[in-house]
């Protein structure tokens, strides 16, 4: 396989320039700042976007003027606050989550956010109670990496023509091109992303793939 094109990331990335556009571009308030520091309030793990992440992430719903958004994977609500930022007044977000724990964290977290619906169950159970409030605006996707595949082809049959899939942890942690079930789920996600929508994978730490339905 050729080089990469860009590697950018490694040269100039240091950890002060990191602060610094972060600080500029993506700053906390009180709410988000609670959001992102669940982990040292909670026996909850620090597995949220970045800052700048979730900021990409406000920033592509507006592009999109995105009206009803799914994700997949709460936590502790982070990324869904900086998506809710998004939304019109008549927008709504349904953030999906497994765990009892992280969604009741979540739901105080998200408390102020009347647009945000916070689902309690297994993702693909809830994403096919969900089908009926589609088509969809925009998918996040940041919850088990062995279903990318499968979040990926409900996103496609319930996006609308030009809607938004985004997935975070498109590198797999490094582990991407491994072999794998999981690496193989993540690279069937990337390719049907190519095939399906006009896609990219942004260089984040641990990639980005965004993605328009054609
Ligand atoms: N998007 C969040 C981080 C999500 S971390 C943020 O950036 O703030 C991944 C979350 O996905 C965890 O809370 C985990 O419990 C949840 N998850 C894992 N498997 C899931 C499944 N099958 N269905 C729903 N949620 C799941
Ligand atoms: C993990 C999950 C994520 O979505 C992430 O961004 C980082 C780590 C994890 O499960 O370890
Ligand atoms: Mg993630």
């Amino acid at each position: 396989m050729a080089d990469p094109t860009s590697r950018a990331g490694e040269r100039y990335a240091r950890p002060e320039v990191l602060a610094y556009v972060e600080r500029v571009h993506a700053a906390h308030d009180q709410a988000l700042d609670r959001a992102f520091r669940a982990h040292e309030l909670h026996d909850v793990p620090a597995i949220q976007v970045g800052a700048s992440e979730g900021k990409t992430l406000e920033i592509l719903l507006r592009l999109a003027q995105a009206r009803k958004v799914v994700e997949i994977g709460t936590l502790a609500g982070y990324s869904a606050l900086w998506m809710a930022r998004a939304l019109p007044a008549d927008g709504r977000l349904w953030t999906l989550e497994v765990d009892p724990k992280h969604a009741e964290i979540a739901k105080q977290n998200l408390a102020a956010e009347a647009r945000v619906e916070v689902v309690l169950g297994d993702a693909l159970e809830s994403l096919a109670a969900l089908e009926n409030e589609g088509p969809f605006c925009a998918v996040f996707v940041d919850a088990d990496k062995e279903r990318y595949d499968q979040y990926g082809r409900w996103a496609l049959r319930n996006l609308r023509k030009g809607g938004l899939l985004v997935g975070d942890n498109a590198y797999l942690f490094g582990s991407l091109t491994e072999d794998s079930d999981r690496a193989r789920a993540m690279r069937a996600f990337h390719e049907e992303a190519r095939d399906a929508f006009d896609s990219v994978c942004v260089p984040t730490p641990d990639g980005l793939v965004v993605a328009i339905k054609r």
